[in-house]
């Protein structure tokens, strides 16, 4: 069923009604984390949370994945005030790709301008190995069904919104430098979306390399179309949690991505705490 304008417009304004219920005057964070596997530690340091389970915002949906939290801080973090997602919305849950990005038009209307996705990803292009990092450049959406299909919503953006950048070519080199400097291991690539919730066959991932792809994942590239569409600026970080099928002979596990994230996530954090600071 085509849900109306207005019917998607009220719920993205009911959500970020309430949120703003929960926040002070004049503290609204303009930047928005998300913290996705490798990351989840993150959480523990932001400064003063405010913390919001998912289960009490009007319209969200809940996170059903092990290891994803499902509540909203708000807090400090470098002396910045930031949002943090903990937890977020895959397809493969049984939402549609609207609404697993819906969270991205309330931070929107809540006034966040920058967002920072990050996920967990297997590695595709040559050179990687388990717990690296890679910097998104672009992606490839071919098998998401567009969180923006149905009627527009013109007040977040166009019916045709350019992809040409999505991932902010200046926080791209912002990322390169903290890595450089800090000496983390950090590829640069096209994240490639999956649907999952079944990893790839092998025979598919040599068809995202022939493509393009450096990871894949199965989130990130709804919440980055929303984002784009409205015109945030936008960073977006993969763990490299396991090498792709058939980059490798062994068999893919939940196990070993969520241990592989974990093993990264103090590299992960670092990344994430200097470049808040540096925008
Ligand atoms: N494929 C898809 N999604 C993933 C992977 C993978 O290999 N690793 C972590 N998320």
């Amino acid at each position: 069923m085509i849900k109306s304008v207005s019917e998607t417009t009220a719920a993205v304004k009911e959500a970020a009604a309430y949120i703003k219920t929960r926040i002070e005057d004049g503290q609204i964070p303009k930047i928005c984390i998300v913290l996705g596997s490798g990351l989840a530690p993150l959480a523990d340091e932001c400064i003063d949370p405010i913390s919001i389970s998912y289960a009490d915002i009007p319209g969200f949906p809940v996170s059903t994945v092990p290891g994803h939290a499902g509540k909203l801080l708000i807090g400090t973090l470098e002396g910045k005030r930031v949002f943090m997602m903990s937890g977020r919305f895959h397809s493969y849950e049984g939402y549609d790709t609207s609404l697993c990005s819906l969270y991205v038009r309330v931070m929107y209307v809540l006034g966040v301008r920058t967002i920072y996705l990050t996920n967990a990803a297997g590695g595709i292009a040559d050179g990687m190995e388990p717990s690296d990092l890679m910097i998104v450049t672009d992606h490839l959406s071919f098998f998401c069904d567009s969180p923006l299909r149905g009627p527009n919503l013109d007040e977040f953006g166009e019916r045709f919104p350019d992809q040409s950048h999505v991932y902010d070519p200046e926080y791209i080199s912002i990322l390169e430098s903290i890595g450089k400097q800090e000496g983390i291991r950090l590829h640069k690539g096209v994240y490639a979306y999956s649907k999952g919730p079944q990893y790839e066959t092998p025979s598919e991932i040599k068809a995202l390399k022939i493509l393009g792809a450096g990871a894949v994942g199965m989130s990130t590239v709804p919440e980055a179309i929303i984002a784009s569409h409205c015109g945030m600026r936008i960073a977006a970080v993969s763990c490299i949690s396991n090498l792709a099928a058939g980059i490798s002979d062994k068999a893919l596990s939940h196990k070993e991505v969520m241990d592989n994230a974990a093993k990264s996530s103090s590299d992960s954090c670092k990344l994430a705490k200097l470049f808040i600071k540096a925008i």
